[in-house]
């Protein structure tokens, strides 16, 4: 099996691919390697996932359609996993046309090389939490309205959502979108909670926690994820309309003040923090209904907070040389 993984730099890219060269597929990672965060974490991800048989690299940019067929032609993929996006929710606010080019032209783009992709068995892709906006409904569940959202990520990645399902009716490709809900873990993203949180302690810095740390996230460990997007991947829907969308979370949501106090337990260090006012775009609560990735695809999260997020201090403890 060739699987074309898109965002492979990126920190849930990076760790499908290596799940999938460990279990023996070959992987054409794309990326474009983009200033977002530490290019040079990027850059690390893909120089430990070089040295496994069966890894290509392209850096290129999947929002230019062109460059991309031509690129992947000759490639053998018989699966997509599409992770790259430009993801964040506060970013967006000072920076949406980033989000126009990579979450809408890049998905479009993506999906017109699925569909000229002979044989292609199944094209997986990120959708997320956000799209249930401010739904006060607790767990968000997939049949949930998702009309409202309260970022423009949210309603890219919710546009993201409609394209595929036109694109299934149209041509009948199987496709599976995953609402992926606030995924840490080793080499994680510098733009989230856990490493904003942990940078900070280690740095002597007050950690900035919005509504005194009341907010509920259901903080889901990376190697979760990943056999979700695996078991997903291997079990593509049928049918006339073959386009299914699933949650992967947690389905145990925390204060953030948990984390908070998880960290500087790993890190054996207090922290100072200081409040402050929630932020455009934000939500109060993320909890995911995992019934039905659960029920069709036997998911279950495996990893608490309490176990994960020493995991990630270790591992960053190491990336900085503390
Ligand atoms: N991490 C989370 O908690 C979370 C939550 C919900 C949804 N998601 C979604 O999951 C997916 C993966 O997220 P992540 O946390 O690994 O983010 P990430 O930023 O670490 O990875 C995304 C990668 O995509 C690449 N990229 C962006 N635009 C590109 C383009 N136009 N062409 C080529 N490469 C491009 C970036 O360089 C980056 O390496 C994204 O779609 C994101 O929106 C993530």
């Amino acid at each position: 099996m060739t699987v074309l993984v898109t965002g492979a730099a990126g920190f849930i890219g990076y760790h499908v691919s290596l799940a999938l060269l460990r279990r023996g597929d070959r992987v054409v990672g794309v990326d474009n390697l983009n200033e977002y965060y530490s290019v040079a974490l990027k850059q690390s991800r893909i120089e430990a996932l070089r040295p496994h048989n069966g890894f290509a690299f392209h850096r290129l940019d999947f929002a230019d359609d062109a460059l991309l067929k031509d690129t992947l032609r000759d490639s053998g993929i018989d699966r997509i996993v599409h992770l790259g996006a430009q993801p964040g929710v506060r970013y967006s606010i000072d920076h949406p046309m980033a989000y126009a080019k990579s979450n809408l032209v890049g998905h479009l783009a993506m999906l017109e090389l699925a569909r000229h992709t002979p044989g292609l068995r199944h094209f997986v892709y990120a959708s997320s939490s956000s799209v249930y906006g401010g739904n006060e409904k607790l767990p968000f569940a997939e049949a949930d309205p998702a009309e409202h959202p309260v970022s423009l990520y949210a309603a890219t990645k919710r546009a993201d959502e409609l394209m595929s399902d036109a694109y299934a009716h149209l041509y009948g490709f199987p496709q599976t979108g995953l609402r992926f809900f606030t995924v840490y873990g080793p080499s994680g993203r510098p733009d989230m909670a856990v490493w904003l949180f942990t940078e900070a302690l280690f740095d002597g810095r007050p950690i900035r926690l919005f509504e005194d740390g009341r907010l509920l996230r259901d903080f889901t460990y990376v190697d979760d994820i990943v056999s979700g997007v695996i078991a997903v991947l291997d079990g593509p829907p049928a049918g006339d309309r073959p386009h299914r969308i699933y949650n992967i979370g947690n389905n145990r949501p925390e204060r953030v003040t948990r984390l908070v106090e998880l960290i500087e337990q790993a890190a054996d260090r207090k922290a100072v923090t200081v409040s402050a006012p929630m932020q455009p775009g934000d939500v109060p609560a993320t909890y995911a209904d995992i019934d039905a990735i659960r029920r069709d695809h036997g998911f279950e999260p495996k990893t608490p907070l309490e176990v994960g997020v020493p995991r990630f201090v270790d591992w960053y403890r190491k990336w900085r040389g503390l």
